[in-house]
Formats: structure tokens, sequence, C-alpha cells
């Protein structure tokens, strides 16, 4: 089998980028390890930028997320001497956040692309990648138990962060940038009807986080250590605990039927540079932030939209300037997308660690944003998204 561009991982990076190539008559083959059923029932984050939402409507992928999504016009970060109530558009140029599951974003770009009759395999494993120093790599995968060949001009490695094509690079290529949190997240989905705005909260005991997906459904978070288990939060435990840290807007909270639990690690990633020869990394492949902010979706976006119109001039023209600059170009958002997360979970976390100087600049640090419009004007212009990086 031949196709133009092999695109490894069905995750939001693969898809968009399967759906971007197609509008622009590239060919390509997407390879998923997992089966649709898995892919779509994975819960991720839901909050999307005004330039994801834009991309969706572009691509014509819109309909559901036009009636389903609520739109985030406000974010609220509660703390010990109050509230902080950010409005924003009046913040970020008329810009909101929308809410919208990434799994439903998965099942809307996977829908499309069947509907197109455009190759998408499912339980195709990726075990290798050669040649990809030359211009003719091949990727071999598993697909029934038969062993298969994939070859093509260019790889792209979609595949998360725990796939195989960073590997595929050789070590001394890439400089790894990490920083591991000591903790994590606890996050739940419950029946029942979210409080009203998205609110982040810094507690003596641990940062809450209180979102949704739709109107009677809530996502909610503590802090817990990195490596808790579930198990140990049965519900009347956890509702007790994201109470007490909501203080005075525990009052708003409404229990309900708890129906999936899990941990999500606090950590950053940075792999550099996100291309080696015709291998090109995107999403979390090549990158990951603290969830602290809900930015992993959206930056595999951005990284797919550079890479779609880098790979449109190469197949129309044979040049590869843009190629080229695909790395850089990603890596600049990237890395103002790893500072904010990181400003964010420094703001909003208990750290057991910290000195009496570093907790009382934390709190400093919120009394001047409480106090300051542009202190919450840049807290909004990232939430709402950067613009894309200039290429
Ligand atoms: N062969 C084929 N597919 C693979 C392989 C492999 N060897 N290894 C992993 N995959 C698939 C995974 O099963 C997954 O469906 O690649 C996909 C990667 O998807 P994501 O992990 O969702 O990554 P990405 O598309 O970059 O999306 C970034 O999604 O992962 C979240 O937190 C992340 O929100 C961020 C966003
Ligand atoms: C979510 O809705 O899952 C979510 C919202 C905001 C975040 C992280 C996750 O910062």
């Amino acid at each position: 089998m031949r196709t133009q561009v092999a695109i490894v991982g069905a995750g939001p990076a693969g898809l968009f980028l399967a759906h971007l190539l197609f509008r622009e008559g590239i060919d390509c083959v997407v390879l998923e390890a997992r089966s649709r059923a898995h892919i779509e029932g994975r819960v991720r984050a839901g909050v999307l930028e005004q330039g994801t939402v834009d991309l969706m409507h572009e691509l014509g992928l819109a309909e559901r997320m036009r009636r389903e999504c609520m739109i985030d016009n406000t974010l609220d970060i509660r703390f010990r001497d109050g509230l902080i109530h950010l409005d924003l558009p009046g913040l970020a140029g008329g810009k909101c956040a929308t809410i919208y599951g990434q799994q439903e974003v998965v099942k809307d770009l996977v829908a499309a692309r069947l509907a197109d009759g455009a190759p998408l395999a499912f339980d195709a494993e990726v075990i290798g990648l050669d040649a990809i120093e030359s211009a003719t790599p091949t990727v071999r995968y598993r697909q029934n138990g038969d062993a298969k060949t994939l070859a093509c001009d260019i790889v792209a490695g979609c595949d998360g962060f725990h796939g195989i094509c960073r590997d595929a690079i050789p070590s001394g290529a890439l400089t790894i940038y990490d920083r591991i949190f000591p903790f994590g997240w606890l996050g739940i989905l419950s029946e029942s009807p979210p409080i009203r705005e998205m609110t982040y909260v810094n507690h003596t005991r641990g940062f809450a986080l209180c979102s949704r997906r739709s109107p009677r459904i809530s996502r909610l978070y503590v802090q817990v250590a990195a490596d808790e288990s579930p198990d140990r939060w049965p519900d009347e435990r956890f509702w007790d605990e994201l109470r007490t840290r909501l203080g005075e807007g525990g009052g708003e909270l409404v229990t309900g039927r708890i129906f999936q639990k899990g941990v999500t690690p606090v950590r950053s990633f940075v792999a550099a540079p996100m291309r080696h020869g015709r291998l090109f990394l995107a999403g979390d492949a090549a990158h990951i932030v603290p969830p602290t902010g809900a930015k992993g979706l959206n930056l595999a976006v951005a990284d797919v939209r550079v890479l779609a119109r880098a790979l449109a001039e190469f197949f129309r023209t044979g040049k590869s300037a843009r190629l080229e600059r695909y790395s850089d170009t990603c890596l600049k958002r990237v890395w103002k997308t790893v500072r904010y997360s990181t400003y964010m979970t420094n703001l909003l976390h208990r750290f057991e660690q910290a000195t009496p100087f570093e907790r009382q600049l934390q709190q400093a640090e919120l009394a001047y944003v409480a106090g300051s419009r542009t202190g919450q004007a840049m807290i909004a212009e990232n939430y709402v998204g950067l613009p894309f990086e200039e290429e």
C-alpha cells in the first residue's frame, strides 16, 4: 500500500490533519492502534479555543458542536482572600472559550472521515518506521494479526505521548525538556447540574476545578498525590473534599451519580525539534502541558494547521521551505503555552514543599491579579487562545 502522508494515531492531531489534507487534495492514511469505541470513549478535557472552533467551522465539522456546545464567557478563581471574576470577552477582545468534550470532537471527526470514504484504519498498531531520513519512508503495522507495510512520502507522528514515533528519532538528534509536578488531578464526571461558572480554586488543602460537559453533566477535579489511586476516593469523600475546597462557592454544588473517575498527571514535556527527516511530530507526541488551562487539544490543532499548510506547499510546488520551518514555528507557540500552563499551575496548587516565603508569593500573585486588569487580561488572553504563530 502507498500514500502521500501516513498519519500515525487518530487522536485530535491525526484526525484534524487528515481533514486538512483531504481539503487540500492530499492523500493520507490514518492508522490507529485502538478500536473506534475506545478512542470515542476516552475522557479528556473539553475547552476549545476560538481558533479550534473556527477550524471546525472551516472544515464543515461544526454542525453538532454548534447545537450542543456551551459558551464560556467567564472564568472564576477562588482563593483565601476572595473571588476573581474574569469577563473573558471584555478582557480578551471579544473572544470566549467553548465547552465541548474532546471525545465529542473525536466522534465528529471520525464520522466525517468515514463519510468522506477516506482511509482510517482502527486496530492498526504501528510497530516501526523505516527510512525516515530518506524520501521514501515506510511504516510497519499490525492489523488483525497480519504484518503490513505502508509506503509514503511523509510520516506524521500523531500518536500521542506514549506512541512510538518520537522514539524513531535518534536520541542524539532530540532535546527533551521535562518537568513533573509533585501532584496529580483526580477527575470525575457526574450526573449533576454544574455550577454556573468555570471555577478554579486555590485552597490550603489543594487545588480544585469545577467544569462541565453539558447542562446535566459536571466535570470536577481535586488535586491529589501524583501516585494516588482513584479507589481511595469513594464518592462521599470526593464530594466532601470538593465542597470544603470551594468554601463559600460550595453552596452551589449539586451532587449526583459519579460515572467516571481517573487520575491525570501534571507534567510538561517538550521534545525538540518536532521533525527528523521525513517524520513530523504533532500534538502530544511532541509535547504535553499541565492540564491547568486545558491546552492539550488546542496545541495539537495549532501544530497540524502549520503542518497541513507546509505539506500543501510541498506537494503542490515541491518546495520544502515551510516544512523546514515547521518545528520552529510550532515550538514558539508551544513554549508560550507551556509558560501559561505552568503559571496557572504554580498560581493555583498546593506545593507541599513550598517555603513560607513561596506561600506568601503565591497569595500576593493572586491578590495582584484580583486588583489588576492587566493581570486578568493576561490570563484571559491565553485562556481563549493565543493567535496562531506567524508563518
Ligand atoms: N500506532 C497507531 N496508533 C497509535 C500508536 C501506534 N503505535 N500509539 C498510539 N496511537 C494512538 C493512540 O491510541 C491515540 O488514539 O495515537 C492516538 C494519539 O491521540 P492523543 O493521545 O489524543 O494525542 P493527540 O492527537 O496529540 O491529542 C492531543 O489529546 O491526548 C489528548 O491531552 C491530550 O488533549 C490533548 C490532545
Ligand atoms: C475540563 O473541562 O476537563 C477542563 C477544564 C479546564 C481545565 C482543565 C480541564 O483547565
